[in-house]
Protein backbone atom coordinates (compact mmCIF):
# COMPACT_ATOMS: atom_id res chain seq x y z
CA UNK A 1 0.00 0.00 0.00
CA UNK A 2 1.40 3.25 -0.80
CA UNK A 3 -1.54 5.77 -1.30
CA UNK A 4 -2.13 6.29 2.57
CA UNK A 5 0.77 8.56 2.67
CA UNK A 6 -1.72 11.38 0.65
CA UNK A 7 -5.23 10.85 2.92
CA UNK A 8 -6.55 13.55 4.02
CA UNK A 9 -6.77 13.94 7.81
CA UNK A 10 -11.04 13.04 7.91
CA UNK A 11 -11.42 11.40 4.71
CA UNK A 12 -15.22 11.27 3.07
CA UNK A 13 -17.03 9.59 1.78
CA UNK A 14 -16.79 11.37 -1.57
CA UNK A 15 -12.41 11.10 -0.99
CA UNK A 16 -13.12 7.29 -1.15
CA UNK A 17 -15.56 7.03 -3.64
CA UNK A 18 -13.43 8.99 -6.08
CA UNK A 19 -10.40 6.65 -5.59
CA UNK A 20 -12.78 3.46 -6.15
CA UNK A 21 -12.43 2.86 -9.61
CA UNK A 22 -8.18 3.03 -9.88
CA UNK A 23 -7.88 1.47 -6.20
CA UNK A 24 -7.07 -1.91 -7.62
CA UNK A 25 -4.21 -0.74 -9.63
CA UNK A 26 -1.73 -0.88 -6.45
CA UNK A 27 -0.14 -4.32 -6.41
CA UNK A 28 -1.57 -5.22 -2.73
CA UNK A 29 -5.21 -3.90 -3.39
CA UNK A 30 -5.89 -5.53 -6.30
CA UNK A 31 -3.64 -8.34 -5.54
CA UNK A 32 -3.78 -9.26 -9.83
CA UNK A 33 -0.10 -10.66 -9.90
CA UNK A 34 -0.79 -14.72 -9.10
CA UNK A 35 2.09 -14.39 -6.86
CA UNK A 36 0.70 -10.87 -4.76
CA UNK A 37 -2.71 -12.59 -4.95
CA UNK A 38 -0.76 -16.60 -3.73
CA UNK A 39 1.19 -14.59 -0.70
CA UNK A 40 -2.17 -13.03 0.94
CA UNK A 41 -4.25 -16.13 0.55
CA UNK A 42 -1.54 -18.00 2.35
CA UNK A 43 -1.28 -15.55 5.22
CA UNK A 44 -5.01 -15.16 4.97
CA UNK A 45 -5.31 -18.89 5.63
CA UNK A 46 -3.11 -18.45 8.49
CA UNK A 47 -4.30 -16.22 10.62
CA UNK A 48 -8.26 -17.19 9.65
CA UNK A 49 -9.92 -20.18 11.77
CA UNK A 50 -9.63 -23.94 10.36
CA UNK A 51 -12.81 -24.54 9.85
CA UNK A 52 -15.86 -22.14 7.36
CA UNK A 53 -16.57 -19.38 9.85
CA UNK A 54 -18.34 -16.04 9.78
CA UNK A 55 -16.06 -12.91 8.84
CA UNK A 56 -17.20 -9.42 9.08
CA UNK A 57 -15.07 -7.20 6.69
CA UNK A 58 -14.68 -3.82 8.02
CA UNK A 59 -14.10 -1.36 5.25
CA UNK A 60 -13.36 -4.21 2.79
CA UNK A 61 -12.81 -1.35 -0.13
CA UNK A 62 -13.44 -3.27 -3.81
CA UNK A 63 -13.16 -6.63 -1.71
CA UNK A 64 -10.03 -8.09 -2.56
CA UNK A 65 -9.12 -9.70 0.76
CA UNK A 66 -12.90 -10.44 1.38
CA UNK A 67 -13.35 -12.68 -2.28
CA UNK A 68 -10.02 -14.52 -0.58
CA UNK A 69 -11.67 -15.04 2.72
CA UNK A 70 -14.60 -16.41 0.76
CA UNK A 71 -12.94 -18.71 -2.14
CA UNK A 72 -10.87 -20.46 1.61
CA UNK A 73 -14.69 -21.33 2.55
CA UNK A 74 -15.92 -18.23 4.93
CA UNK A 75 -19.31 -16.75 5.07
CA UNK A 76 -18.12 -12.86 4.21
CA UNK A 77 -19.97 -9.74 5.39
CA UNK A 78 -18.22 -6.86 3.42
CA UNK A 79 -18.97 -3.09 5.22
CA UNK A 80 -17.51 -0.08 3.51
CA UNK A 81 -19.18 3.62 4.01
CA UNK A 82 -18.31 4.50 0.15
CA UNK A 83 -20.70 2.93 -2.10
CA UNK A 84 -18.45 2.85 -4.95
CA UNK A 85 -15.90 0.69 -3.10
CA UNK A 86 -19.14 -1.19 -2.28
CA UNK A 87 -20.51 -1.80 -4.99
CA UNK A 88 -17.26 -3.25 -6.69
CA UNK A 89 -16.89 -5.24 -3.32
CA UNK A 90 -20.44 -6.56 -4.51
CA UNK A 91 -19.59 -7.70 -8.32
CA UNK A 92 -16.26 -8.78 -7.36
CA UNK A 93 -17.64 -11.40 -4.69
CA UNK A 94 -20.87 -11.90 -7.05
CA UNK A 95 -21.28 -15.44 -6.27
CA UNK A 96 -19.88 -16.47 -3.26
CA UNK A 97 -22.63 -15.73 -0.74
CA UNK A 98 -21.01 -12.78 0.45
CA UNK A 99 -23.13 -9.61 1.60
CA UNK A 100 -21.97 -5.59 1.39
CA UNK A 101 -23.10 -3.09 3.26
CA UNK A 102 -22.70 0.62 3.09
CA UNK A 103 -21.81 2.09 6.66
CA UNK A 104 -19.77 3.07 9.11
CA UNK A 105 -16.58 0.64 10.38
CA UNK A 106 -16.80 2.02 13.46
CA UNK A 107 -20.42 1.21 13.81
CA UNK A 108 -21.28 -1.46 11.57
CA UNK A 109 -25.32 -2.11 10.46
CA UNK A 110 -24.79 -5.61 11.68
CA UNK A 111 -27.44 -5.44 14.24
CA UNK A 112 -27.34 -8.03 16.85
CA UNK A 113 -25.31 -10.38 14.45
CA UNK A 114 -21.87 -11.55 15.53
CA UNK A 115 -19.43 -12.90 13.62
CA UNK A 116 -16.58 -15.42 14.39
CA UNK A 117 -13.60 -12.96 13.02
CA UNK A 118 -13.05 -9.58 12.57
CA UNK A 119 -11.08 -8.57 10.18
CA UNK A 120 -9.82 -5.30 8.94
CA UNK A 121 -7.03 -3.99 6.77
CA UNK A 122 -5.72 -0.12 6.11
CA UNK A 123 -8.64 1.15 8.35
CA UNK A 124 -8.35 1.48 12.25
CA UNK A 125 -5.46 3.60 11.84
CA UNK A 126 -7.17 6.41 10.31
CA UNK A 127 -10.71 6.19 12.41
CA UNK A 128 -11.32 8.61 14.65
CA UNK A 129 -10.88 7.26 18.66
CA UNK A 130 -9.24 3.73 18.25
CA UNK A 131 -9.45 2.51 21.07
CA UNK A 132 -13.29 2.82 21.28
CA UNK A 133 -13.72 1.32 18.32
CA UNK A 134 -11.78 -1.44 18.99
CA UNK A 135 -13.90 -2.12 22.16
CA UNK A 136 -16.63 -1.81 19.73
CA UNK A 137 -15.19 -4.46 17.10
CA UNK A 138 -14.54 -6.98 20.25
CA UNK A 139 -18.14 -6.94 21.17
CA UNK A 140 -18.99 -7.94 17.65
CA UNK A 141 -17.05 -11.50 18.50
CA UNK A 142 -18.72 -14.45 19.00
CA UNK A 143 -16.80 -16.22 22.17
CA UNK A 144 -13.64 -17.49 20.99
CA UNK A 145 -13.64 -15.28 18.16
CA UNK A 146 -10.79 -12.76 17.14
CA UNK A 147 -9.64 -9.46 15.81
CA UNK A 148 -7.15 -9.76 12.52
CA UNK A 149 -6.16 -6.39 12.37
CA UNK A 150 -3.56 -5.23 8.94
CA UNK A 151 -2.03 -2.14 9.59
CA UNK A 152 1.09 -0.46 9.36
CA UNK A 153 2.94 3.03 9.83
CA UNK A 154 3.97 3.57 6.02
CA UNK A 155 6.32 6.27 4.90
CA UNK A 156 9.85 7.18 5.80
CA UNK A 157 10.37 10.81 6.08
CA UNK A 158 6.91 11.74 7.41
CA UNK A 159 5.20 8.38 8.54
CA UNK A 160 1.22 7.85 8.87
CA UNK A 161 -0.37 4.85 10.43
CA UNK A 162 -0.99 3.29 14.04
CA UNK A 163 2.54 1.56 15.18
CA UNK A 164 2.39 -2.44 16.17
CA UNK A 165 3.47 -1.39 19.64
CA UNK A 166 0.43 0.73 19.59
CA UNK A 167 -2.24 -0.89 18.67
CA UNK A 168 -0.97 -3.64 20.81
CA UNK A 169 -1.71 -1.61 23.96
CA UNK A 170 -4.99 -0.84 22.76
CA UNK A 171 -5.69 -4.26 21.81
CA UNK A 172 -4.30 -5.89 25.14
CA UNK A 173 -6.62 -4.84 27.76
CA UNK A 174 -9.76 -5.72 25.47
CA UNK A 175 -8.57 -9.59 24.93
CA UNK A 176 -6.96 -12.04 26.12
CA UNK A 177 -4.13 -12.87 23.77
CA UNK A 178 -1.87 -10.89 21.01
CA UNK A 179 0.22 -11.31 19.13
CA UNK A 180 2.15 -9.38 16.37
CA UNK A 181 3.14 -10.81 12.91
CA UNK A 182 5.55 -7.67 11.11
CA UNK A 183 5.00 -8.14 7.24
CA UNK A 184 7.33 -5.85 5.62
CA UNK A 185 10.03 -8.09 4.81
CA UNK A 186 7.63 -10.16 2.93
CA UNK A 187 7.89 -8.30 -0.57
CA UNK A 188 5.54 -10.46 -2.20
CA UNK A 189 2.82 -8.96 0.03
CA UNK A 190 3.12 -5.69 -1.60
CA UNK A 191 4.54 -6.14 -5.20
CA UNK A 192 7.70 -4.62 -4.34
CA UNK A 193 10.35 -4.55 -1.05
CA UNK A 194 9.46 -1.90 1.72
CA UNK A 195 10.84 -0.70 4.46
CA UNK A 196 8.23 0.92 6.22
CA UNK A 197 6.42 -0.85 9.00
CA UNK A 198 3.84 -3.18 8.16
CA UNK A 199 1.94 -5.84 10.31
CA UNK A 200 -0.80 -7.70 11.55
CA UNK A 201 -2.45 -7.87 15.06
CA UNK A 202 -4.09 -10.76 15.73
CA UNK A 203 -6.07 -10.67 19.52
CA UNK A 204 -8.52 -13.85 20.75
C1 LIG B 1 -7.16 1.92 2.49
S1 LIG B 1 -8.72 1.33 2.00
C2 LIG B 1 -8.58 -0.40 2.43
C3 LIG B 1 -9.57 -1.26 1.70
C4 LIG B 1 -9.47 -2.76 2.01
N1 LIG B 1 -9.59 -3.02 3.44
C5 LIG B 1 -8.17 -3.31 1.51
O1 LIG B 1 -7.29 -3.55 2.32
O2 LIG B 1 -8.03 -3.49 0.27
C6 LIG B 1 -9.81 1.94 3.24
C7 LIG B 1 -11.26 1.59 2.97
O3 LIG B 1 -12.01 1.86 4.13
C8 LIG B 1 -13.16 2.58 3.80
N2 LIG B 1 -13.49 3.40 4.97
C9 LIG B 1 -12.80 4.44 5.47
N3 LIG B 1 -13.38 4.90 6.59
C10 LIG B 1 -14.47 4.12 6.79
C11 LIG B 1 -15.48 4.09 7.77
N4 LIG B 1 -15.50 4.94 8.80
N5 LIG B 1 -16.44 3.15 7.66
C12 LIG B 1 -16.45 2.28 6.62
N6 LIG B 1 -15.52 2.26 5.66
C13 LIG B 1 -14.54 3.17 5.75
C14 LIG B 1 -12.83 3.36 2.56
O4 LIG B 1 -13.99 3.67 1.81
C15 LIG B 1 -11.90 2.37 1.84
O5 LIG B 1 -12.64 1.52 1.02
Amino acid sequence: MSSESRIPEQPTVAYWDALAADFDDEPDHGLRDPVTRAAWAARLRAWLPGRPCEVLDLGCGTGSLALLAAEQGHQVTGVDMAPRMAELARAKLAGTGATVLVGDAAEPPVGERRFDVVLARHLLWALPGPERVLRRWTGLLRPGGRLVLIEGRWGESDPVGLPAAELARLAEPLTTRTRVEQLAADSSLWGRPVSDERYVLIAE
